[in-house]
C-alpha cells in the first residue's frame, strides 16, 4: 500500500491489518503521554480545500502523536484553476520536502491525479474527495462497529455477517460509498435506505441493498448498526435543492427519531460521521442515547489515522522500525 485513496483498493487483510494497528495505536491513547517517536523528523503536510473540523484535527492530532511535523494548509478560496493550483501547490510541497499530503478536495479524483501524476513522490492520503471516497472516515466507521459489536477482543476480526443500515443523502456522501466498499471486503451486509432523489446513478451496481423505506429496513433487516448521513445542504442548489419537499417531511420519512430508536435491535448502535443536522436526519434522542457512537467514532478516528499514516510511512522502510514501538517519547 503506498497511498490510501479508496477503501475500494484494500483487501481484507490490508483492512483487518490497519484495523488491527489501530488498536495498538489506541492502547497508547489512554496513557497520559500519547506521544510515540515512530515518525520523528518526518513532515506531514494538511491540504484541505474544503471545509472540515473532525477530519483535519484528527489528521494533525495522529500526525502529532507520532511525532510528525505538521503543516496545515488550508486553501479555501483559492481562485486559480483547479487542475493547475493543484499542481503547482504539489510541485511546492515537493520542493518543501513533504513526508505525507493528507488532502481533502471538492472535486471527485483529486487525490488520485495528486498519487499519480508523477508531481510528488509522498504517500497521499485521502481525507475526502467531492462525492466519492473517505476512506479513513469508512475505517474509523469499522473500527467502531468491531469494537462495539464483536466486543472483547476484536484483532483479526472481520465483520462477517453483520447488517448495517445506512441512511440519508446517499447521493453525495463519500461517507456512504467508503463504508459500501469496506463493509462489503469486511463480510458485513449492508442496506442503503434514501429517497430515490438522493440516490445516485448506478447505486444497483454497488455490493449492497437499496431501498426507500427506513421504518420497513428497521423492522426487516433488524440492523446491529444504523449510520445516519448528513443531509449535504451546501451540495444542494437550494436548503432542500428540490431532493425533497421540506426539511420537515425529510425528518418524518427519514430521521432517526426516538420511535425508530425504539425499534431498533436492542444491541443496535447509532452511528454518524458528523456533523449532524439535530432535528433534521437525527433527532437528539438518538444523537445522546446510550447507543449513540458518535463520540467514540471520533476517538477511534485519531488511532485508525495513526495506523494509517505509520503504515504508509514507517512501514514501507524497512530503515524505520516495523514494530511500533510503544515506548513514550
Ligand atoms: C463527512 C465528510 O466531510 O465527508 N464528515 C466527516 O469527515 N466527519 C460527512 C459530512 O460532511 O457529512
Amino acid at each position: 500500500m503506498r497511498h490510501l485513496l479508496s477503501t475500494a483498493d484494500l483487501s481484507r487483510a490490508e483492512a483487518i491489518g490497519i484495523l488491527d494497528t489501530a488498536e495498538t495505536m489506541a492502547q497508547t491513547q489512554s496513557r497520559q503521554i500519547k506521544k510515540l517517536p515512530a515518525l520523528r523528523g518526518l513532515t506531514v503536510v494538511n491540504l484541505f480545500f474544503e471545509d472540515s473540523t473532525r477530519t483535519r484535527i484528527s489528521f494533525e492530532a495522529a500526525a502529532k502523536r507520532l511525532s510528525a511535523d505538521v503543516i496545515n494548509f488550508s486553501a479555501k478560496g483559492s481562485s486559480v484553476s483547479k487542475g493547475e493550483s493543484l499542481k503547482d501547490t504539489a510541485m511546492t510541497l515537493q520542493a518543501m520536502g513533504a513526508d505525507a499530503v493528507v488532502i481533502r478536495h471538492g472535486a471527485s479524483g483529486a487525490p488520485h491525479r495528486l498519487a499519480r501524476a508523477g508531481w510528488i513522490d509522498a504517500p497521499v492520503l485521502n481525507a475526502g474527495d467531492g462525492a466519492h471516497q473517505h476512506p479513513t472516515q469508512a475505517l474509523l466507521d469499522a473500527f467502531t462497529m468491531r469494537r462495539r459489536l464483536l466486543g472483547g477482543q476484536p484483532r483479526g476480526a472481520d465483520l462477517a455477517g453483520r447488517r448495517v443500515v445506512i441512511v440519508g443523502d446517499v447521493l453525495h456522501s463519500r461517507v456512504a460509498r467508503s463504508n459500501v466498499d469496506l463493509l462489503h471486503t469486511l463480510g458485513a451486509q449492508v442496506l442503503l435506505v434514501a429517497p430515490p432523489t438522493l440516490l445516485p446513478v448506478g447505486v444497483r451496481a454497488w455490493p449492497c441493498q437499496v431501498t426507500f423505506d427506513l421504518d420497513a429496513a428497521i423492522a426487516d433487516f433488524e440492523p446491529d448498526a444504523i449510520m445516519t448521513l448528513r443531509v449535504q445542504r451546501e451540495r444542494m442548489s437550494s436548503a432542500g435543492g428540490g431532493f425533497f419537499p421540506s426539511p420537515m417531511e425529510y425528518a418524518r420519512r427519514y430521521g432517526l427519531d426516538a420511535t425508530r430508536v425504539n425499534a431498533l435491535p436492542e444491541h443496535a448502535i447509532i452511528m454518524h460521521p458528523g456533523p449532524m443536522n439535530r432535528g433534521l436526519e437525527i433527532s437528539a434522542a438518538a444523537a445522546d442515547s446510550p447507543r449513540s457512537t458518535i463520540v467514540e467514532q471520533v476517538t477511534g478516528g485519531v488511532a485508525v489515522r495513526m495506523a494509517v499514516l505509520y503504515l504508509l510511512l514507517a512501514g514501507a522502510d524497512p530503515s524505520v522500525q516495523t514494530e511500533v514501538s510503544l515506548e513514550e517519547s
